[in-house]
């Protein structure tokens, strides 16, 4: 797979990107993922991105002309300033799935994580200031996806949980292929718990009948706790939805 990361903040992606299970899925060659300097695409002399908004108010707004160059030159794998014909033309033919990163996007959930880890190519577009110029989210973006109900900085954090969330779904990035499976969500519960030796440790016991060896037992306990803990902390997971959640 690979990801176009489109930011003002490209240093941000260093740590993320050359972590862990990300940094082996792209030694591997399983992610080819490439960090876009939005300025790059700026017109002028100040590098600039964002502009004062229409109709007053504060803060200042990611300018359509800058961030539309940037999301054409990427989709058709051009450079900065080569120009793309017709506007907003794709090589390939469809534009590539583009997510901008935006608190009024749909919440980023599993189901949409292995959508978008069926995908070839993802863009991710980063916001910052105070808002994107409304053009940008009609030319640009086939999704807006909000990492959760609160406000960041930028959507630098969000794209990075994308990515992570993505590439441990690609085929041959997980070791063991069942972990990705089993873990919280994927069967729409939170995890059970876990242990690891030693059997006691400061007066906590593992429980029993994980060292029963008997398999049945221990599938249904773990569902059970399973169960309880979600119904604890995540009752709006077990209600009822009118389509995937
Ligand atoms: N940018 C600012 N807040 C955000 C959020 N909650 N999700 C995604 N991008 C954001």
């Amino acid at each position: 797979m690979r990801i176009d990361l489109l930011t003002i903040f490209p240093g941000f992606f260093d740590g993320p990107l050359d972590t862990s299970l990300v940094a082996t899925a792209r030694e591997q060659g399983h992610l080819d993922v490439r960090v876009h300097d939005l300025r790059d695409w700026s017109t002028d002399r100040h590098r600039s991105v964002d502009d004062a908004p229409y109709g007053g108010g504060a803060g200042m707004v990611m300018r359509p002309d800058v961030l539309v160059a940037a999301a054409e030159s990427i989709w058709n794998d051009l450079a900065p300033g080569e120009p793309v014909q017709p506007p907003l033309h794709v090589a390939g033919g469809e534009r590539p799935r583009t997510v901008l990163l935006t608190p009024r996007g749909r919440p980023l959930t599993q189901a949409l994580v292995r959508e978008l880890a069926g995908e070839d190519r993802l863009v991710l577009l980063c916001g910052r200031y105070e808002g994107i110029d409304e053009r940008v989210h009609e030319l640009v973006a086939t999704d807006e996806v909000s990492l959760g109900d609160y406000v960041l900085m930028g959507g630098e954090v969000a794209a990075a949980a994308i990515v992570e969330a993505v590439v441990r779904l690609l085929p041959g990035v997980l070791g063991n292929a069942e972990s990705a499976v089993q873990e919280s969500f994927e069967h729409g519960l939170l995890e059970h718990p876990h242990y690891t030796r030693p059997a006691e440790f400061r007066g906590h016991e593992v429980p029993e009948v994980l060292r029963s060896g008997d398999h049945g037992a221990i599938a249904a306990w773990r569902h059970e706790r399973a169960l309880e803990r979600t119904r604890a902390v995540r009752p709006d997971l077990l209600e009822p939805t009118d389509g995937p959640g």
